[in-house]
């Protein structure tokens, strides 16, 4: 008998041959790029925690998403700066709210070559930072009141429709949000709008850098409505509830760090699944490339194609138009 029976290296031989046995191939249109509007600037500036990022000024945004556009993204994620916040977040629903004026001119920008899609939720709008308003007074006053925040979340989601978001994020984690929601823009006839549920967001550290993007002070912590990062079935829990109220498709967020739950949601459902790679995914690989502990191109192409592996057909990330050109490039 010759030995070794079996010789798996025969099919890594050559880049051809890796090439034709690859189980998964990225494509740009699989990528979504999420951008951060102020409100107020007049050129772009960096965000210190997230090395290549930026806020974008209203003309800096609607260049960011023809460049992306260019490189062949399958959309851009818009987050709004605004320049006064208050306890219910009025800048959400206001259709002069800095959100609400980018995404009519990136929908004019770009019409329908990708889907412009908006993040829905309150706490870039609140004072206190949280994703919905808070109980006034009694003995639960201060906690983040559910069924008041759905209120909020169906008014800010009609007006961001009506600024022309194709699809809408709902990342707040309150309970209903998707049905409120769902509901509300179909009796307002805009059954054409596409819900993107964050079905399983976890209470993560790895947020950081987000906040400094969107300039939040959050008081307090977001655990009493976001997951806890010890559970796994409870997100499909999540999913099951976000697929039933009429999610188009499911997101797990983040994403390295919660690959096993990405696995089983990707498993469990017939909706497409999809992966956010957070902030302080991002913030951890360009401290350590700056370090020059890893190579930043490689490292970024695998935490992608990993993400893409465990489950997800598109993943948000800030690298969104870099990695579209290494992509192309090949
Ligand atoms: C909520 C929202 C957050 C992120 C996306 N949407 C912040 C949070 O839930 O605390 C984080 C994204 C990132 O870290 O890149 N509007």
């Amino acid at each position: 008998m010759p030995f070794p029976l079996e010789r798996p290296r025969r099919l890594r031989a050559t880049p051809a041959l890796r090439g034709l046995v690859a189980e998964r191939h990225l494509d740009p249109q699989q990528l979504v790029l999420p951008v951060f509007v102020k409100e107020g600037l007049d050129a772009p500036r960096p965000v210190a925690s997230l090395p290549g990022v930026v806020q974008h000024s209203l003309a800096s945004v609607v260049d960011a998403a023809s460049e992306a556009v260019e490189a062949g993204v399958g959309g851009i994620m818009l987050f709004g700066v605004p320049a006064v916040r208050d306890a219910r977040g009025s800048a959400a629903d206001d259709e002069d709210g800095v959100l609400n004026v980018a995404l009519r001119a990136v929908a004019d920008a770009v019409g329908d070559r990708t889907v412009v899609m908006a993040d829905l939720c309150l706490d870039e709008f609140t004072d206190h930072g949280h994703c919905g308003v808070l109980v006034q007074d009694g003995p639960r006053a201060g906690e983040v009141d559910n069924d008041a925040t759905l209120e909020r979340y169906t008014a800010t989601a009609l007006a961001q429709a009506a600024a022309g978001a194709g699809l809408l994020g709902l990342s707040g984690m309150m309970d209903g949000q998707v049905g409120a929601v769902r509901r509300a823009l179909d009796d307002a006839g805009r059954q054409d709008v596409v819900l993107l549920a964050y079905a399983a967001k976890y209470a993560s550290a790895f947020y950081g850098p987000f906040r400094d993007a969107v300039e939040s002070t959050l008081v307090g912590d977001r655990r009493t409505y976001q997951q806890d990062p010890a559970n796994r079935r409870e997100a499909l829990r999540e999913v099951r509830l976000d697929v039933a109220e009429g999610a188009d498709v499911v997101m797990v967020k983040p994403a390295l760090p919660y690959l096993d739950v990405l696995s089983d949601v990707a498993a469990s459902v017939d909706v497409p699944v999809w992966a956010y790679q957070v902030s302080g995914e991002l913030a951890m690989v360009e401290a350590a490339a700056a370090n020059g502990w890893v190579d930043r191109e490689r490292t970024i192409l695998e935490t992608l194609t990993s993400i893409h592996r465990a489950g997800a057909g598109a993943v948000l990330t800030y690298w969104a138009v870099e990695a579209a050109r290494w992509l192309r490039r090949g």
